[in-house]
């Protein structure tokens, strides 16, 4: 009798699959060419023999992806995907979702907008995920050249437009430092979800039923600015040089997002890493992210 039931322990043991995997890619990429995600995918499926990953696809092909990461209004890339994941069945027992660059972001609306009408979300990676915005342009901040902040001043005057934000996915998630009334006001994506207007309890609610939410800041980042985004840091109000960490924002001071108990818990994780945007090794992959998060 024992031994049968050691026997079918065995067995639910080794039939168990491990936790599915979504991957949102980030601006200037698509789901699945083998240099990029496509690569990851495959490398995630070696190393966790069994696993499914499916790389969103936004869009009929892989010219409509690489277009809606700069054109599809955020919220509905959003809507798409949650209908996406509700159909997939190999996501029915629950995922773990890593996002790369702006997908972080959008996978995080994701978990706020439909974690209580998908199956379980476990582990949320944002790898370069610019959760609070960014004020400046690709490469432009480590120049340090004055005229990268002029450009952002000038920015400035157009990101808020209705129909900017309506067409250019970037703008949606402009934060202009000098202004922060006017980002609360008008960025129709990254203020929304931040509950920087107005606080929407399920946010905060689907956010803390993830197991833990796991932010890759990359030390030498030259493509988003501030770097400290990618831990929720941000320029300090009305102005555009000094920086402050997450735990000195308003989003944390006033716990908009619900996010300092499961920093306490332990469950809101801050990694960072020396490189240039999304640049690791496959050693890091395996050590500070499969490991630890995805063989569950
Ligand atoms: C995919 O194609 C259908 C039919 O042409 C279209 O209605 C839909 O908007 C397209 N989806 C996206 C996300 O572009
Ligand atoms: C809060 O978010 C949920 C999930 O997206 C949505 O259904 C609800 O309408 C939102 N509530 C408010 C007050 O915006
Ligand atoms: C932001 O919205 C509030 C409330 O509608 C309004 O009083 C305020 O003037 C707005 N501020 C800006 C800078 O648009
Ligand atoms: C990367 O950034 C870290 C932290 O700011 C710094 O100590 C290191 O020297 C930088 N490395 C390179 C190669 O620039």
């Amino acid at each position: 009798m024992k031994t049968l039931f050691i026997l079918l322990f065995v067995i639910k043991f080794i039939s168990s699959k491990p936790t599915s995997i979504v991957l949102w890619h980030g601006m200037g990429d698509t789901c699945c060419v083998s240099f990029s995600l496509g690569g990851i995918k495959v490398f995630l499926e070696n190393n966790i023999p069994g696993v499914y990953v499916t790389s969103l696809r936004i869009g009929n092909s892989t010219v409509e992806d690489f277009e809606n990461g700069y054109f599809m209004n955020p919220n509905y890339q959003v809507e798409y995907v949650c209908k996406q994941l509700a159909a997939d069945p190999n996501l029915k027992d629950g995922f773990n979702a890593i996002g790369f660059s702006q997908g972080s972001q959008f996978l995080r609306a994701v978990v706020q907008r439909c974690g209580h009408i998908l199956p379980p979300i476990k582990n949320l990676i944002s790898l370069g995920g610019q959760h609070q915005g960014v004020y400046g342009l690709p490469h432009c901040g480590a120049l340090m050249h004055p005229t990268c902040d002029y450009i952002r001043q000038v920015l400035n005057y157009a990101a808020y437009d209705s129909w900017v934000q309506d067409a250019l996915v970037q703008a949606t998630y402009w934060h202009d430092p000098l202004d922060e009334e006017t980002y609360i006001n008008k960025s129709i994506f990254l203020a929304e979800i931040n509950n920087e207007l107005r606080v929407n309890k399920t946010y905060i609610e689907n956010l803390n039923n993830l197991q833990h939410f796991v932010l890759v800041k990359f030390d030498n980042d030259t493509i988003v600015q501030p770097r400290e985004t990618e831990w929720f840091g941000f320029y300090d109000p009305g102005q555009s040089k000094k920086v402050v960490p997450f735990y000195e924002t308003r989003l944390y001071v006033e716990d908009r997002l619900g996010l300092r108990k499961m920093h306490k818990d332990g469950r809101l994780v801050l990694i960072s890493t020396e490189g240039d945007h999304l640049r690791f090794s496959d050693k890091w992959l395996v050590e500070t992210i499969i490991k630890p998060y995805l063989l569950n």
